[in-house]
């Protein structure tokens, strides 16, 4: 008999446009996976809302984001894609593994605790049992590999302790996840203040790059970049965090090593280098926006693919909550 093939789950929230950040961080890697595994990514919604959206601009992301991962080489026919709140299976396991989940364990996340102090008007449930529905997330397609930034660590290893739980009580429900961290790119920072993660956030929209911004848009934020007081282009990530950054934003996009790059830069400035990363990624990108934009006035093609979707992806999510149900001593219907 054939073995059977191993799986994959990821997922991004639409709470901001996609970044450089994750597309070189994880939609890039995503796209060779499919020749391997049984491959599942979602746009997070239900996850998003533990922040305030304004709902058209959720919307609107939403389906940016879909056409975004297709750009970037994500076929829907090798890759099952879906809108999270398409598939009600997520939300029904949330639930019960919320029960299966500490106030503890909750308390301890960094995340939380992160997300808790900046946000301190609105420290909702929803943020704070996040990790359990991102738990469901996994568990409910019996993903063996989470690829996600090593900010998500945390949140994979806690899904594995709730597995364990629930396995314990119940016997081999779940499989038991891995983190799946990519060694360059798991982390690209902020352009502007290099000790954070990239993101779109309103306190940092120089720092970050998005898939759909202008090529000027993008040379202008690399020109900005933070650097530091040295001039020699040297790979520290511990004392050169701003320098660091980009020679991996470089690495990836123009596929050079380290080494390569020091010698490509040895006796040359800052600025050299912020001109070649800026020019590198534009010419990345260019593609990516341009398909994106012409898939974003297909309607009827992008809906065709998260229905697909969300109908593949609720096969599979269906027969994992049918036996949690079983389990767990709910009537069968
Ligand atoms: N929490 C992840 C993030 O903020 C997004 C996410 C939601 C996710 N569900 C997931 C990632 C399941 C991997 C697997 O980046």
């Amino acid at each position: 008999m054939e073995e059977k093939r191993k799986s994959i789950l990821s997922g991004i929230k639409p709470s901001g446009d996609l970044t450089l950040g994750s597309y070189l961080g994880a939609i890039k890697n995503w796209v060779k996976l499919a020749d391997d595994y049984d491959c599942y990514y979602m746009m997070a919604d239900l996850h998003a809302i533990t922040v305030r959206q304004e709902a058209s601009d959720l919307r609107r992301r939403t389906l940016a984001q879909l056409a975004q991962y297709i750009a970037c080489g994500l076929d829907p026919k090798k890759n099952t894609v879906f809108i999270q709140s398409h598939v009600h299976q997520h939300a029904e396991l949330c639930w019960v593994l919320d029960c299966y989940t500490m106030f503890g364990e909750l308390s301890r996340m960094t995340q939380f605790k992160d997300k808790s102090s900046k946000n301190s008007e609105n420290i909702n449930a929803g943020l704070f049992t996040y990790p359990a529905l991102m738990a469901a997330d996994i568990l409910l397609y019996q993903a063996d590999l989470v690829p996600v930034g090593d900010d998500q660590k945390q949140h994979v290893e806690l899904t594995r302790d709730i597995a364990v739980r629930f396995n314990g009580i119940y016997g081999n429900v779940f499989t038991l996840p891995e983190p799946f961290i990519p060694k360059v790119g798991a982390r690209i920072m902020s352009l502007s203040v290099p000790e954070n993660k990239m993101s779109k956030s309103e306190q940092d929209s120089g720092g970050c790059v998005c898939l759909m911004d202008s090529p000027d848009d993008i040379m202008r934020a690399f020109k900005r970049a933070v650097t530091d007081s040295e001039t020699a282009v040297r790979y520290d990530p511990v004392n050169k965090k701003g320098v660091s950054n980009l020679m991996s934003i470089y690495s990836i996009a123009a596929d050079k090593t380290f080494e390569q790059i020091e010698n490509e830069f040895a006796g040359k400035g800052y600025g050299e280098l912020k001109t070649a990363v800026g020019e590198a990624v534009v010419e990345l990108l260019r593609p990516i926006r341009e398909e994106a934009s012409r898939l974003l006035a297909e309607k009827a093609y992008l809906q065709s693919v998260y229905r697909e979707g969300a109908q593949k992806a609720a096969g599979t999510a269906q027969r994992t909550l049918r036996k949690v149900y079983k389990k767990v001593g709910f009537v069968e219907r």
